[in-house]
């Protein structure tokens, strides 16, 4: 029962941290793993298609002509890459931690012929105001990287220092899942601290991320589940061959198997300065 208790705290803090550096020391050595089964798109949760997948992205983070945007946990470069041929004078700023990420991004940038439109630097998200000039973003966006995060807190502070006013931060990222019955809850925990313990990742809980947003002054434009078709959706069998082939987070037996995540897309906005008593009109003084 300790044992139990001990873990629901860890999962619940999202300040379990394993340092940062270690996320680019896993990434540096599995880069070409995730290469060789993923392609240049590490995400999990997509669609058959991924381009289409990358296009319905694009729309909900309201990606314009001429923005400038973070890509926060950039992987290779792939999504970044993307977004450039698709969306005239979009300026991305591609960053990862790990080295090896950024070598391969860098090349591929070059190739795409697209270095006036993208930079690819090496350095860690929750350092980002250090890294980078305050409130020049009009957009930072995490695809799977932000469960990365070992302090979420810090880390969407540093976001609001970089973002414009009127600025906005995406997430697309898995969260742990829900349920009634209390046991099962306890077996969800453990399977996400298994996944932790394998990707260097920190699955949070959906209202600890709400509430660092809403408590900093965000405001949240919507929470929803990532909308594909049943016939479209990928089915996360290339995240299954991945832990197979390379027994990475592997699932030993699928008997008695609880799924333990949810997905969420999250956008939230860093509003443009109002005193205390106008700002229930925000959306109202806004063209
Ligand atoms: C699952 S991969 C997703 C990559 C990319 N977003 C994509 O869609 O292809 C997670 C990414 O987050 C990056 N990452 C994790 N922690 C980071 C940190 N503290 N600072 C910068 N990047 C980080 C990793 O280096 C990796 O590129």
């Amino acid at each position: 029962m300790f044992i139990v208790m001990l873990r629901i705290n860890k999962a619940n803090t999202g300040k379990n941290t394993k340092p940062a550096k270690d996320v680019g020391k896993f990434y540096n050595q599995t880069t070409e793993k995730f290469l060789e089964v993923y392609g240049e798109i590490i995400q999990a949760f997509r669609t058959n298609n991924v381009e289409e997948y990358l296009e319905y992205t694009a729309k909900n983070m309201r990606l314009k002509e001429k923005m400038h945007v973070l890509d926060a946990g950039c992987g290779v470069a792939g999504p970044a890459v993307f977004f450039a041929k698709q969306i005239p004078n979009l300026k991305l700023t591609a960053l990862s931690i790990s080295k090896v990420q950024i070598e391969k991004a860098k090349v591929k940038i070059a190739a795409a012929g697209l270095e006036n439109s993208i930079e690819a630097i090496e350095g860690d998200f929750h350092q980002v105001s250090s890294i980078f000039k305050k409130a020049q973003f009009d957009r930072a966006y995490f695809l799977e990287s932000y469960g990365h995060s070992g302090d979420k807190e810090k880390l969407l502070h540093e976001i609001w220092e970089v973002l414009k006013p009127g600025g906005m931060v995406y997430i697309k990222d898995l969260f742990e899942r829900e349920v009634e019955d209390e046991w099962e809850q306890h077996y969800i925990r453990k399977i996400c601290d298994d996944i932790n313990e394998s990707y260097q990742y920190h699955i949070g809980t959906l209202y600890e991320t709400l509430s660092i947003l809403r408590k900093k002054g965000y405001i949240v434009h919507y929470v929803k589940i990532p909308e594909v078709k049943i016939g479209d959706f990928e089915h996360l069998s290339i995240s299954n061959e991945f832990q197979n082939l390379f027994n990475i987070g592997k699932i030993d037996s699928w008997d008695g198997y609880v799924f333990p995540i949810d997905f969420f897309e999250i956008l939230a906005e860093k509003p443009v300065q109002l005193s205390e008593k106008d700002k229930h009109l925000y959306f109202m003084n806004k063209s």
